[in-house]
């Protein structure tokens, strides 16, 4: 649902029964609306970037190393070649916007002059849109509900928090027939952004496993700057590894911990092992800065929205027991091979 919400932001449109024929390895082919072809493509196009021998050749990722990254490389181009035409058909005025105001993402780049003769940018512009947007906010609320499942006492305080700031107030406020809780109506969002310790649970999630990754894209140096005991100079390439800022020793009591309390200012947590204040930069989920994720306030409220709704609707079991003690990485590199089967059952 959520990846639907963002393919109508990219292109005004809700184009979930668009079919893309999208080739898998065991030689099938799965036609996919283009949200999941984006994103079935976007987890081959990481496992081939994470080829071993990519780290040690530059530029191969160009290239397809085999028979599997040839079709990857195939289902990309599909998925270009449908948006481009996308693109081309707006321009033509042969599809057009259902969003007021023409306010998606597509109207916009159209409508600005540094993308005018820049369609491929246009097309790389909706594409990093979509995957910057969903598969951070889905794995950061996969790995919450996870947290949850092993950590019962916090479950047990969410779900109270739920039923204080969002159940009760809707109750008392709307008295809907029969006192039945309509849950689009109880989720609204004056009512959801009262969630202090749903927030608490959110950044202890993305401190463990930030979800847009362990690193940051590279940047490329404008100019010579000595950082540390490090000279770095102008055109060198620099990442900043965010995993480790959120594990640093010297900034977080505990760090491997999952701790909702290290948010709370009256914590003894709260504080650095020195008993210092944390530094400002020992937690960048959303980065930083003049790039600094586009979306974050949207992330912070949709996940408060989609998590709490499950939250308050089921009660959630592994499948497998080993997983009460073991977590899987939660972030964009993250490979869909270990599945975490779990039993939800409705609680009403
Ligand atoms: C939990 C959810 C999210 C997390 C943890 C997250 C994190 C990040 C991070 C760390 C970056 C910087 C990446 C880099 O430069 O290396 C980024 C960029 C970006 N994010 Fe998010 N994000 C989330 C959700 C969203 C959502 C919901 C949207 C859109 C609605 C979004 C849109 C973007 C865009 C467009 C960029 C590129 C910004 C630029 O380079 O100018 N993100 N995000």
């Amino acid at each position: 649902m959520f990846s639907r919400i963002i393919i109508e932001i990219c292109f005004g449109e809700d184009l979930e029964d668009i079919l893309l024929p999208i080739e898998r390895s065991d030689g099938s082919v799965l036609h996919l609306s283009i949200a999941n072809s984006l994103r079935v493509t976007f987890q081959d196009l990481f496992l081939k970037a994470g080829h071993p021998i990519r780290a040690f050749v530059d530029n191969l990722w160009r290239f397809a190393l085999n028979a599997e990254e040839r079709q990857t490389r195939r289902n990309a181009l599909l998925i270009r070649d449908f948006i481009t035409k996308y693109i081309r058909d707006r321009v033509a005025g042969k599809n057009k916007s259902s969003v007021k105001e023409n306010a998606d993402l597509l109207s916009h780049l159209l409508a600005n002059e540094y993308f005018a003769e820049r369609e491929s940018l246009i097309v790389d512009e909706i594409v990093d849109f979509f995957i910057a947007s969903t598969q951070t906010t889905a794995n950061g609320i996969a790995h919450l509900l996870m947290k949850m499942v092993q950590n019962p006492h916090c479950n047990k305080q969410m779900v109270e928090e739920i039923q204080n700031v969002i159940i009760e107030p809707y109750l008392e406020e709307e008295k809907p027939a029969g006192d039945k809780v309509d849950i689009k109506a109880a989720f609204a969002p004056e009512r959801v952004e009262n969630m202090e310790f749903f927030e608490k649970v959110f950044k202890e999630v993305l401190r463990l496993d930030p979800a847009a990754g362990q690193a940051l894209a590279p940047r490329v140096m404008t100019r010579d700057e000595r950082l540390g005991q490090v000279n770095l100079r102008k055109g060198d390439t620099v990442m900043v590894h965010y995993w480790g800022t959120h594990h640093n020793p010297e900034e977080w009591q505990r760090p491997s911990e999952f701790l909702p309390e290290r948010w709370d200012p009256k914590s003894p947590l709260y504080l650095t092992p020195k008993g210092t204040k944390r530094h400002h930069y020992s937690f960048t989920p959303f980065a930083g800065g003049d790039r600094v994720c586009f979306g974050k306030t949207f992330a912070a409220y949709s996940s408060k929205t989609v998590a709490s709704i499950i939250l308050h609707s089921f009660d959630f079991e592994f499948v497998d027991k080993k997983w009460m003690n073991q977590t899987p990485w939660f972030n964009i590199i993250t490979s869909y091979d270990e599945v975490v089967h779990v039993k939800a059952t409705p609680k009403m």
